[in-house]
């Protein structure tokens, strides 16, 4: 019984070059825009906002720069991978030809954390903001309709809300469900769509702060002092290590560039593509985070930030006009709707891999003779998506999705280094520089983020991964293809 044996990279070459399932007709600018479309959402629509006022001040604008740095080191490592293996399996993939199927299993079952949960928690938070915006408009639904059953009191225990269903956020996994069904060449032409919304939208946000700022120096410089302001005396509140924690609340936002690999096998070149989708994605995502959170800080104080909308918040004290505040509104529903289009899209392509490697069932690899999708595995994904997301309070999943990628990007850097010692000699049509430094910043800057998340959220990845294993042992190991193939003599 070898845990760690690893599948042959030339066995990885032949499938991805036999595999014709796939449709394969994503180009660079679906995959930049696939990369954008998952991570401009609720992470600076609303969590920001939380993160200046209770950690970091004005100086979440570093925390923006550090937890982005940390991507961009893992970002780098990604690319390396996704353009030497490109096959949809991502993380899971680079695994399992470096660290082994068990390590590779763990990160598989990682990775569905990630995705399915970040759909989830998202398909709330649109059905927030759907409602507050219609409710503009005196639409309103039915109380019993509008929010999860439970919610999670501070303090650790569940409370009933008197509700029975969040019935928009199931709505909206059902809808996008469809779509990724029918294809993926629709998903990403409406992908583009929601994407041109809202960068559009956020770089008219900076445009009109940046003026505010310049044209009131006196108050931008009374807004932003302390820029960084002093500790409470408590880890997390303020100072330095406040930055750190909130470079951890933040490092949601940036969640989503990694979904691009999953899509490798439908990339038209992904030995070029790749690199350029998922840096290209993350470098411009970037941009935008620290020019949002500068003009937020600049105009308004810090303290009147920890509010569900705190863009549109600090645009109403600056002054903005009505139509931007509106369109802000658009921006963050349709911003919202294509992270959860990205994220239901990469779960079944990592559910793909897994099922062609025997650690789940066959029908998982399952792709629709017409429509040339994992059609099964969307349908899954999507029905247990739209039973979370409508019946579970998700606050607390939002920081179990974060500590779940943090791991992957972890596993990520340590594979980059471990395959460029084991396997110097494979063709990398991308490489990350200065290996291992990049990959050993990235794995630290992750692990530090990672400690500064709550006790009981590792509690939670813990149980997750205890689930997991059950499986794998119970099914995985068991029907493992490679484990068949060693079985059956010397290949
Ligand atoms: N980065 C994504 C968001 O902020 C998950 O919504």
């Amino acid at each position: 019984m070898d845990l760690f044996r690893t599948k042959p990279i030339s066995e990885l070459h032949s499938e991805a070059a036999a595999s014709h399932e796939l449709s394969k007709s994503l180009s660079p600018l679906n995959l930049v825009s696939l990369g954008i479309g998952a991570v401009i959402g609720a992470g600076i629509f609303v969590i920001t906002g939380n993160a200046a006022a209770s950690y970091a001040g004005p100086a979440i604008v570093i925390s923006f720069i550090i937890s982005g740095l940390g991507c961009l080191m893992a970002g780098l490592c990604y690319a390396e991978f996704a353009a030497m293996l490109p096959i949809a399996g991502s993380a899971y993939t680079y695994a399992y030809a470096t660290l082994g199927e068990f390590v590779a299993w763990i990160i598989g079952w990682d990775l569905i954390l990630e995705y399915l949960f970040a759909s989830s928690t998202v398909a709330v938070g649109w059905s927030g903001h759907t409602q507050d915006f219609l409710g503009e408009f005196g639409l309103r639904l039915p109380a019993a309709l509008c929010q999860a059953p439970i919610k999670y009191a501070s303090g650790g225990s569940f409370q009933a809300t008197g509700a029975l269903f969040d019935l928009p956020a199931a709505a909206i996994v059902v809808v996008l469900t469809c779509l990724l069904v029918i294809g993926i060449k629709e998903s990403a032409n409406f992908n583009n769509v929601m994407v041109i919304v809202k960068v559009s939208v956020l770089l008219a946000v900076i445009a009109f702060g940046a003026w505010f700022l310049f044209g009131h120096p006196a108050l931008t410089k009374a807004n932003l002092t302390p820029f960084i302001p002093p500790n409470t005396g408590r880890f997390g509140e303020f100072g330095w290590s406040g930055i750190i924690k909130g470079a951890a609340v933040i490092f949601f936002a940036y969640i989503g560039f990694d979904a691009v690999s999953t899509t490798a096998q439908e990339a038209r070149n992904p030995k070029r593509d790749m690199p350029i989708g998922i840096l290209g994605s993350l470098g411009i995502c970037m941009v935008i985070f620290v020019g949002v959170s500068v003009v937020l800080c600049g105009m308004a104080r810090y303290t009147e930030l920890n509010n569900p909308a705190p863009v549109v918040y600090a645009l109403q004290k600056a002054g903005a006009p009505l139509a931007l505040r509106v369109c802000v509104e658009i921006a963050a529903i349709a911003g919202l709707s294509s992270v959860i289009l990205v994220m239901l899209m990469g779960q079944p392509r990592i559910f793909f891999s897994m099922a062609k490697d025997g650690l789940l069932p066959p029908s998982f690899a399952r792709v629709h003779p017409r429509f040339r999708t994992p059609y099964i595995t969307t349908i899954v994904t999507g029905a247990v998506a739209t039973v979370a997301a409508g019946l579970l309070p998700l606050s607390v999943l939002g920081q179990l999705v974060s500590i779940g990628t943090l791991f992957a990007f972890v596993i990520v850097c340590v594979g980059v280094a471990v395959l460029r010692k084991l396997r110097p000699e494979v063709p990398r049509p991308f490489r990350t520089p200065f290996v291992p430094l990049v990959p050993i910043l990235g794995a630290g800057i992750c692990l530090v983020q990672m400690v500064s998340l709550p006790g009981d959220t590792w509690l939670r990845l813990v149980i997750w991964m205890a689930i997991g294993l059950a499986i794998y042992f119970g099914y995985g190991q068991r029907h493992s293809k490679l484990r068949r193939d060693d079985s059956t003599g010397p290949r």
